[in-house]
């Protein structure tokens, strides 16, 4: 045998692609010579840089493009994305996000330092302005922030807006924020973390807002109800009315959790339901990729009562409009009483530039089809599925229960059979929950194949869903190991051997 160290490499790699087909090595540890780049790499000898900045040598692997192209295309396929197939991530509205999003928001004119004068920015402060417009209109709100940068924030925001009004309008005491106990998890974190005490309120027994629940809860402490609709079940708060009106009689605001808004657009509205306050999950409805935790986009929009607590600036259309053309031009303004920046410049800009092209390009109609197309679809799938689904009709999304199986289980196995698994076991008045969104992108022979690889993993046995997943890159994690020490280095991975 060889003591070459490259054949023991060798025999390594391809013992591990035998245990487990996905597996790629780093690119250091592919080729073990290495091509020196020496010397301080100016020609007088000295480097410009101090010397603790430089070192003598940059060791890198001795490699081929091919060898560097197959490295990353495999490493790609090594991933489940919304571009390999469906992607039923109840309450993440994982859409696909249509690629024409991506050149508008590559045009080099969408790259403008934001530092630079109004006067030669004039481009960019209309499209904030028409998105403006686009988010009131579509959420029935007459005054919108774009500044936040995720969901939470948004939710953040609003309650701190929600805050400012009723501080300014001498009702400070006002300290308790209700939100129902299906609700997504933020909403809880975002009263806490705007000072507020939290009530949470139950459900009733067809998973909507409980009304005598909430007569009990409500109060002259009351400052909000958070409430998203549809719910987290997929079911239409069909009381809204009512409950806006019980809000608004003890004198408290009432916010709309817009993740869900996909079920709605173009259809119905927040504004005309009786929210006073919402944010838009601009990375969910309005195609933006979700990655990673970011970037993505909350805006939240008002009602004229709160429009003067928004945060600063905003974006008008200024008094002194082009003279000479007619046209319109624009300018920033802090409005009154603002609760002051929660973002630099006016938020995530490329993320809005995507939203703004997605909106304008499926107008009105485009946006309404959607909706109805989100709704048909998961009413479709959930009629297909073996798995029990508790409540119902539904709007964009349902909730099925695993019942005797582990809703985890389930979720690991589904990816064995081709496809990314629905949100797990919340809400959590459905037991095992299986939380599901196919969204409007997917057409019938995909929701076909998802309800296959549903009822394929209902009829497992419990061996198989807890050895699951057996071909996917990573076996299975310990998730909360992994989120709360990850090790993103390969060194800690080195470590370890
Ligand atoms: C119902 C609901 N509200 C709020 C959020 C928070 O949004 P973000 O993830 O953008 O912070 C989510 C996210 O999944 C959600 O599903």
């Amino acid at each position: 045998m060889s003591d070459d160290p490259r054949d023991d490499r060798a025999r390594y790699d391809q013992a591990r692609y035998v245990e487990n087909g996905q597996y790629e090595p780093l690119l250091s540890e592919k080729d073990l010579t290495r091509v020196e780049i020496g010397g301080d790499g100016d020609e007088d000898g000295g480097s410009p840089l101090p010397d603790e900045l430089t070192r003598d040598s940059l060791e890198l692997p001795a490699l081929s493009e091919p060898e560097l192209a197959r490295h990353y295309t495999r490493l790609s396929q090594m991933i489940y994305g919304i571009d390999s197939g469906p992607y039923p991530l109840g309450s993440c509205t994982m859409k696909y996000n249509p690629k024409f999003t991506e050149d508008v928001a590559a045009l080099p004119k969408a790259a403008v330092h934001p530092d630079r004068s109004e006067r030669s920015t004039q481009g960019t402060l209309e499209l904030l302005y028409r998105l403006q417009d686009y988010l009131g209109r579509i959420g029935g709100m007459d005054a919108v922030t774009l500044q936040p940068p995720a969901g939470a924030a948004g939710e953040f925001v609003g309650i701190r807006v929600a805050a400012a009004y009723h501080e300014h309008n001498g009702e400070g005491h006002r300290d308790e924020v209700i939100v129902p106990e299906s609700a997504h998890g933020t909403n809880f974190a975002s009263a806490a973390l705007g000072g507020y005490d939290v009530v949470s309120l139950p459900s009733d027994d067809e998973g909507r807002v409980d009304l005598e629940a909430l007569e009990a809860a409500l109060s002259e402490n009351t400052a909000a109800l958070m409430l998203t609709n549809p719910n987290t079940l997929g079911l239409f708060e069909r009381d809204i009315a009512e409950i806006a009106e019980m809000v608004h009689d003890v004198g408290g605001l009432l916010y709309y959790d817009g993740a869900n808004l996909n079920a709605l657009l173009g259809r119905a509205r927040p504004g005309d339901m009786g929210f006073d306050v919402m944010h838009y999950n601009v990375h969910k409805t309005f195609a933006t990729p979700h990655g990673g935790g970011g970037p993505g986009a909350g805006p939240v929009g008002v009602v004229d009562e709160l429009a003067p607590f928004l945060p600063a600036p905003r974006v008008r259309e200024a008094d002194d409009s082009d003279s000479r053309s007619g046209e319109p031009t624009y300018e920033l303004f802090d409005p009154e009483h603002t609760i002051g920046k929660v973002h630099g410049y006016q938020g995530n800009w490329l993320v809005l530039v995507k939203a703004f092209a997605y909106i304008a390009r499926l107008g009105d109609e485009g946006l309404a089809d959607a909706s109805a197309t989100a709704v048909l679809n998961a009413n479709y799938l959930a009629s297909r599925i073996e798995y029990e689904v508790p409540y119902g009709p539904f709007h964009h999304e349902f909730v099925a229960s695993a019942g005797d199986q582990d809703a985890a289980d389930v979720a690991k196995r589904m990816l064995d059979h081709g496809v990314h698994p629905p949100t797990t076991k919340w809400p959590e008045i459905v037991p095992e929950a299986l939380m599901t969104e196919p969204t409007e992108v997917e057409s019938k022979a995909t929701l076909d194949r998802l309800a296959a690889a549903f009822n394929a993993v209902a009829a497992e046995d419990d061996e198989t869903l807890e050895g699951a997943p057996q071909r996917t890159a990573a076996r299975r994690i310990d998730q909360t190991d992994a989120a709360r020490s990850p090790r993103l280095s390969w060194q800690a991975l080195e470590d370890d051997d």
